[in-house]
C-alpha cells in the first residue's frame, strides 16, 4: 500500500510529529507530499529519508498551503486522477477545518480513501476534544502573559493582548482562565463596561486577552482603552503562536495521531481522527 502524507492549511505545532508518526509502519510505503493539496497537483513528492524532520520544530517541515483551487470539484477530480496515476492508495492529511472539508469532498466525489489528523491551534474541529497545536499555542500565550505582566507592573499599565482564533475563542478563553487574566469574549457595551469597572476597582496592572475574531474588535479595544483609568497598551501575539515550540504533549499526541492514521488505513478504514476521553478514535465520513 502506498500512502501519501501531507499538511494542509495553517501550520500547527505538532504537525511534524504527526508526519513522522506515519513512518512508524513497515507495512506501507509512505510518501510525503510537499505543500499541501497543491503538492499533489504539482507532483512534488519526497521519500521520508529525504527530509530532515525534528518533532521539536514548529511549522510543517514538508510544507503546507491553503490551496483555493481545491474548492473546485474539477480540481478535486484532477487530484484523484493524479493520485491514482502516481500509485497512491490512500492519503493522510494533517490540517484544520478547511482541510477536513476538502478531504470530505474528495472522498465523497471520488471515493479516494483519506484520513484527516486534526491539527490547528484553534481547537475547532469536528468530533474531537483536542487538535494538535492547541497546547503549544496556549503555552506561547502563557509565556507572553508572564513577561508582559512584569513590564506592565513596572509602569502601572494594562495590556490588551490579542491572540489567534478567527472563529474560535478557545485559545483566548483557555489562556485567560489558565493565567487568571481577563478574557474579552463579548463586544457588548455592557460586558466592556463591566470589565473596565473591575479593572478600575482593582486599580492594578492586568492582562486582558482579546480573540482575533471578536466582532468590532478595534472599537472594543478603543472603548476599553478609554474607559480604563490606567494607561493601556495593545499587543498582537499573532503568528508567534503558530511558530511556538511544540510541547511534549503535542509531540506525543502528534506521534499517536500519525501512527493511528496508518493503522486505520491498513485496516481499510478512513475518516477523521479525534481524541475523546483520552482515547484516539476514528469518525467515519
Ligand atoms: O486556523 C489557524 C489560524 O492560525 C487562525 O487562528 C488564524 O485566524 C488563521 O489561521 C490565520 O491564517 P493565515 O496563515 O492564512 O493568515
Amino acid at each position: 500500500m502506498q500512502i501519501g502524507v501531507l499538511c494542509s492549511g495553517g501550520d500547527a505545532p505538532g504537525m511534524n510529529a504527526a508526519v513522522l508518526g506515519t513512518t512508524d509502519t513497515s507495512e506501507a510505503e509512505i510518501v510525503f507530499i510537499k505543500n499541501g493539496y497543491r503538492g499533489i497537483y504539482e507532483r512534488t513528492f519526497a521519500f521520508p529519508n529525504a527530509i530532515e524532520i525534528e518533532t521539536s520544530q514548529a511549522g510543517a517541515a514538508i510544507g503546507t498551503a491553503r490551496f483555493d483551487e481545491f474548492r473546485q470539484p474539477k480540481t478535486r477530480a484532477e487530484i484523484a486522477k493524479i493520485l491514482h496515476e502516481e500509485g497512491f492508495d490512500a492519503l493522510v492529511v494533517a490540517g484544520g477545518n478547511g482541510s477536513w472539508e476538502g478531504a470530505r469532498l474528495l472522498k465523497a466525489e471520488t471515493g479516494f480513501p483519506v484520513i484527516v489528523v486534526p491539527a490547528t491551534i484553534d481547537n475547532d474541529f469536528p468530533n474531537t476534544d483536542y487538535t494538535l497545536g492547541f497546547d503549544s499555542a496556549l503555552d506561547c500565550i502563557s509565556n507572553a502573559v508572564d513577561d508582559l505582566i512584569l513590564t506592565a507592573r513596572s509602569h502601572h499599565r494594562v495590556f490588551l493582548l490579542e491572540v489567534m482564533g478567527r472563529k474560535s475563542f478557545e485559545l483566548a478563553e483557555s489562556a485567560a482562565y489558565a493565567n487568571f487574566s481577563i478574557p474579552v469574549l463579548d463586544e457588548s457595551k455592557d460586558n466592556l463596561d463591566r470589565i473596565a469597572e473591575n479593572v478600575n476597582k482593582q486599580g492594578r496592572s492586568q492582562i486582558l486577552i482579546v480573540p482575533e475574531g471578536l466582532p468590532d474588535k478595534q472599537d472594543a479595544i478603543e472603548y476599553l482603552s478609554e474607559k480604563i483609568e490606567l494607561e493601556t497598551k495593545y499587543l498582537n501575539l499573532s503568528y508567534l503562536q503558530r511558530g511556538a515550540k511544540p510541547t511534549t504533549y503535542d509531540r506525543l499526541i502528534g506521534h499517536r495521531f500519525g501512527a493511528e492514521a496508518i493503522s486505520y488505513l491498513l485496516a481499510n478504514q478512513d475518516g477523521y481522527l479525534g481524541r475523546k476521553d483520552g482515547k484516539i478514535m476514528l469518525s467515519n465520513w
